[in-house]
């Protein structure tokens, strides 16, 4: 077992986006997510405000920049709406710094305390793909309603059973698939998981390739992909060319009733891609015997896909924001560990369908 980060936990995922009081209430009203606590102008932060929410045990922050040199605002005008921080907690952020640069990671931030009348943690960062970081977070006394700096702003919602943060996917360009992979088993101790080549992953027009890294425990799982050379634009290099570089492309958000999570997720008018009927004609005989009747899965559009230890369920969004960048898989999991191979072909399709649909194919 190797974990050279003491890797505990992903933290949370902090977004930068254009008007973070309306994106909370769009995940808040859509995707059941309760709000936590605030920082802003009346808690004498008045270069950024944020929104801390949460469901289960994911956490989001929803950030935007009150002025035009916060490094929220670049980031913004460069990519739109997206992930700027996967962000994990450690045993000692010090150690984990030292550690990550001493692997070869890109300093971003140094450690340093964040105080409040609720206690101090520590905070360091490092880089990763793209403008994106990874801060390594550690708790001294800490007591407040989330971190040092904000504070609680409680406002319940009616959940959609997301329980947890299943993966996080990273889109890369083409041949960078591989140091990227390297990067994550170097610096962070993690494994190749699975290898998806061009051969599983392809359709008559575009391809890609992927790579799941992991920590020992599967706490952290974070694919990555590549654009593969193919007829047609691949669905990573549409990505790529609006969110202008390398970015988190989806988030895996796990559920323990798929159906009745799809279904208020539907209600909440959360858009979802669709499979031609004659995936679920074709289904009894792929994945065998299953606990939900393929009528009611046929009716929300979710996938299944089995491997030797169980089956998944799973189904995909469509872009949550105007540029085709970052999309939600919803996953529940029945003993497979995998992430969905049996549905590349059926889903890569329908992407593909959109993207028609954008021009962009
Ligand atoms: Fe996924």
């Amino acid at each position: 077992m190797t974990n050279p980060l003491n890797l505990k936990r992903i933290h949370h995922v902090e977004f930068f986006v254009g008007n973070a009081r309306q994106a909370s209430y769009y995940y808040r009203k859509a995707f059941g997510y309760s709000q936590v606590a605030y920082s802003g102008l009346e808690t004498k932060q008045r270069s950024r405000t944020s929104y801390v929410l949460s469901q289960g045990k994911a956490n989001i922050i929803l950030t935007t920049p009150m002025t035009p040199s916060d490094l929220a605002a670049e980031h913004i005008r460069k990519h739109g709406d997206g992930v700027y921080d996967v962000a994990f907690e450690v045993d000692d952020a010090d150690a984990a710094f030292a550690e990550a640069v001493k692997r070869g990671a890109t300093p971003d931030t140094e450690p340093h305390d964040i105080a409040d009348a609720n206690g101090t943690i520590r905070r360091a960062s490092v880089r990763t793909y793209g403008d994106t970081i990874h801060s390594l977070i550690s708790y001294k006394d800490y007591k407040g309603p989330f971190l040092p700096g904000y504070i609680a702003r409680p406002v319940e919602e009616t959940d959609c059973g997301i329980v947890r943060i299943d993966h996080m996917v990273g889109n890369v360009e083409l041949g960078k698939m591989k140091v990227w992979a390297d990067y994550y088993e170097k610096v962070f101790g993690f494994h190749r998981y699975i290898t998806f080549d061009d051969k599983d992953i392809s359709t008559e027009y575009s391809a890609l390739m992927s790579v799941v890294m992991s920590d020992d425990k599967h706490v952290v799982k974070m694919p990555i992909n590549e654009p593969a050379p193919g007829r047609n634009k691949s669905q990573i290099e549409e990505y790529l060319d609006w969110y202008v570089g390398p970015g988190v492309q989806h988030i895996a958000l796990q559920c323990g009733d798929i159906i009745k999570t799809v279904s208020q997720l539907r209600a909440n008018g959360i858009e979802f891609l669709t499979v031609p009927d004659s995936y679920y004609e074709a289904l009894p005989s792929r994945v065998g015997p299953i606990d939900e009747a393929i009528p009611e899965l046929k009716k929300l559009g979710i996938l299944v896909d089995r491997d030797d230890e169980g089956y998944l369920l799973q189904i995909f969004s469509k872009p949550v924001e105007d540029r085709p960048t970052l999309f939600y898989e919803i996953i529940q999991r029945k003993g497979c560990r995998g992430f969905g191979k049996g549905n590349f072909k059926a889903l890569f399709e329908s992407i593909e369908r959109e993207q028609a649909l954008r021009g962009n194919l």
